[in-house]
């Protein structure tokens, strides 16, 4: 079996122009499209990345962008103080604050001061409760994609088993929420977990977010199996010559689709689908505000 492509870069632009579409209506109707806050502190390479293509792609879909930048030295009072003024902010409909943080701020604190109406990254405590109660919420974007994803393939997950590797709080951990509420019969396999490989293989879901580049090999996969890879992961790619690198997912791509039914590729799969939820994140929570119906996205 060559397993078939899920094409992540294809299905984030549709969605990407359903966001644009109901950002355009907010706008007719309130002469503001959403705002997006980005709050980056530091100077990480990768998150600077990050910041920089959501800023692009939340204007190019016809959102506001306000984009705070601080230094790495920044106090947790000064950005708790930031967060604050944003939570009051009318004209800000979601907040996002870019992580890692320096290690003299308490991600945790930062997170939880947060309004969760405008938590577009689904991180509040409040919308982690309400994610793993089934009572609505923002809920996270990577694990969002993900399931978006997975639709595409087949509308009707109830009764699938659904193996998700990786118990993070951004990815693993809500993915499990949303594959349950799906009816899913569903595992989170981790660091400890007994026999990874033997219970990949019964799975009719696999879901990758670990952060080991190519860590699942062709002998983990159930013939036909939907397999999502989380993972981006930068190796040495010497065949291009010295000094150069390459993407990676969490799975071995090549081998993995000998035997998977459908499967994301890296880059192109989950990665273009975590900034377009966040886009759509980000017109939910404006809609939610103003008391308009989340618009289907
Ligand atoms: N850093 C890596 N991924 C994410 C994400 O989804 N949200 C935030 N805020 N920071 C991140």
């Amino acid at each position: 079996m060559t397993a078939t492509i899920i094409d992540g870069s294809a299905v984030a632009e549709a969605l990407r122009n359903r966001v644009g579409e109901a950002a355009a209506r907010l706008q007719a109707a309130y002469g503001k499209s959403p705002g997006l806050a980005v709050v980056l502190v530091g100077e990480d390479p990768a998150s600077r990345v990050y910041v920089r293509s959501k800023v692009k792609m939340t204007t190019a879909a016809g959102l506001r962008s306000i984009e705070h930048v601080l230094p790495a030295d920044t106090s947790e009072a000064a950005l708790l103080a930031l967060v604050a003024a944003l939570n009051a902010d009318p004209e800000i409909d979601g907040i996002l604050v870019q992580l890692p943080l320096p290690a003299q701020i308490d991600a945790d604190e930062v997170i939880a001061a947060i309004d969760p109406a405008k938590d577009v990254d689904g991180f509040h405590p409040v919308n982690a409760g309400k994610l793993a109660t089934g009572t609505g919420g923002l809920v996270p974007c990577t694990p969002l994609g993900c399931l978006k994803l997975l639709k595409t393939v087949r509308e009707d997950l109830a009764g699938l088993d659904a193996v998700v590797v990786g118990r993070s709080n951004i990815v693993g951990k809500p993915m499990a929420a949303l594959l349950l509420a799906e009816s899913c019969t569903v595992t989170i396999a981790h660091s400890r977990t007994k026999d990874v490989e033997a219970l990949c293989r019964r799975a009719d879901i696999l879901v990758a977010a670990v952060g080991r580049p190519e860590m699942v090999r062709k002998d983990w996969i159930k013939p036909g199996a939907i397999v999502i890879d989380v993972g981006i992961n930068r190796v040495d790619d010497p065949d291009k010559g010295p000094g150069k690198t390459r993407l990676v997912g969490d799975v071995a791509f090549a081998e993995v689709s000998e035997v998977a039914g459908f499967i994301t590729p890296v880059p192109g799969g989950v990665g273009p689908m975590t900034i377009a939820c966040l886009l759509a994140n980000t017109v939910t929570a404006a809609c939610a505000r103003r008391g308009w119906a989340a618009p289907a996205l």
